[in-house]
């Protein structure tokens, strides 16, 4: 596991993202890691010692003039016996205290005696993220070193009010930790990838086709996240405006056949996310010149015919990837949609998600989804489709490291 043998110490400041820091807790044990808790004052009115203590399997330190938990390892020893510490959520006082050094508690004494890296992830109000102190602060201590995770834009638990403050969801925190203890981690080395992504053009004549919205934005966010896990990863994209990633070998084409063949050519691979919103129809004969208007005549009929199946082809290959991911654009019965696609399609992951008008989400940057596997559903936060393709990234490593488990 990525984490086995890391020791985090985790400090958890008064804040509501504190509820979010309980599932931090069990994300980061799931990859071997071992989490030794400290709370302040604040954090213990938002969640429980007791929570936090089953949770991590750990004393949870609180008290800077505890006799026990100094005598335990003492704020010192705890300070230096961990790799690195993580602050989440990191408060705006936290953050002013380690800013100027104060150490008027068991957290802010670890913080100033340590000599380990630090990671923040900071939650609160919008307007305490804007203030000059705490943009001051922030700097004073990227300064001195530390790492930030966020805070990301999003609506607050508390007042619903909108803006940048909301803390880093809990498998965001993970990956950036994973990236500070080893900056390459490489879950997926040695694994081989086919992604699709953007939409196709079906051509009417050699000046006009049939397209649809994508902009290829959650496909090619899926590739580089998969590579910078260290798979092997081949992007094949239709039309877009977007620039291809970075450390991808990407394959440009247009239309759904010419997908499919470049998808079937590079079989066997270990994982295939199947993202492109490839046209469903492509036109019958299109025509070798431009169609011209005749004066006075119908417009000419078009008669189409059903484009190949791309995800559906890989699902059922017998060269299948061990790993065969597909995304379900719904407008309505989002879940039971995603659950038949699932089986049609013979894929272990359908990604699903509501593309009706009112979401913006069809070309936009963010993304709701819900992961229909054959173990059930689970649904995800509305997130940056580069977030979303960070945690789908880390769930097929954890797939596929299942799957080939002995
Ligand atoms: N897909 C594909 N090849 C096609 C059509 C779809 O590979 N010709 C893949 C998409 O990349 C996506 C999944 O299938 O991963 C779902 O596509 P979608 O268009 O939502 O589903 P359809 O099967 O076309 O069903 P419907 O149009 O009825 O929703």
């Amino acid at each position: 596991m990525v984490l086995s043998g890391k020791r985090i110490l985790l400090i958890i400041s008064g804040g509501i993202a504190a509820y979010k820091s309980l599932d931090l807790i069990r994300r980061l044990r799931e990859r071997g890691a071992e989490v030794r808790p400290v709370m302040t004052r604040a954090a213990q009115e938002f969640v429980t010692p007791l929570a936090v203590g089953a949770l991590s399997a750990s004393h949870v330190y609180v008290d800077l003039f505890s006799r026990e938990d100094e005598q335990d390892v003492g704020h010192i020893r705890l300070a230096r016996d961990c790799d690195l510490i993580l602050v989440a959520p990191a408060t705006a006082d936290l953050m002013a205290k380690m800013a100027h050094g104060l150490a008027d508690d068991l957290a802010s004494a670890v913080l100033l005696a340590t000599n380990r890296p630090v990671l923040l992830a900071p939650a609160m109000n919008p307007q305490m993220w804007a203030n000059p102190a705490t943009r001051r602060n922030r700097a004073t201590l990227e300064a001195d070193g530390r790492h930030f995770i966020g805070p990301m834009a999003g609506e607050m638990a508390e007042s619903g009010e909108a803006g940048i403050g909301r803390m880093a969801e809990p498998l965001e925190i993970v990956s950036a930790v994973i990236t500070i203890l080893d900056p390459a981690p490489k879950p997926l080395a040695g694994r081989t990838a086919i992604v699709t992504s953007g939409p196709t053009h079906e051509p009417i004549d050699p000046v006009r086709y049939i397209a649809n919205r994508s902009s290829g934005r959650q496909g090619h966010a899926i590739a580089a996240a998969l590579a910078k896990l260290g798979a092997d990863v081949t992007l094949v994209s239709g039309p877009v405006t977007i620039p291809d990633p970075q450390g991808v070998t990407t394959v440009h084409v247009e239309r759904a056949e010419e997908m499919r063949d470049a998808v079937v050519s590079r079989l066997p691979a270990d994982i295939a996310v199947m993202v492109a919103a490839v046209a469903d129809w492509r036109v019958a004969s299109s025509a070798d010149q431009k169609i011209k208007k005749q004066p006075g005549e119908a417009p000419p009929p078009l008669q189409l015919t059903e484009n190949p199946d791309i995800l559906k082809t890989v699902g059922h290959h017998e060269q299948r990837p061990k790993i065969v991911v597909g995304f379900a654009a719904e407008t309505q019965n989002v879940e039971a949609n995603g659950r038949a696609k699932l089986e049609r399609k013979g894929a272990d992951l359908i990604v699903a998600n509501d593309v009706s008008p009112e979401t913006g989400i069809m070309g936009g940057t963010r993304n709701s989804v819900r992961i229909i596997s054959h173990q059930g559903v689970e649904a995800w936060p509305d997130l940056d489709k580069d977030e979303v393709a960070t945690r789908l990234a880390l769930l097929i490593a954890d797939k596929l490291a299942e799957e080939t488990a002995p």
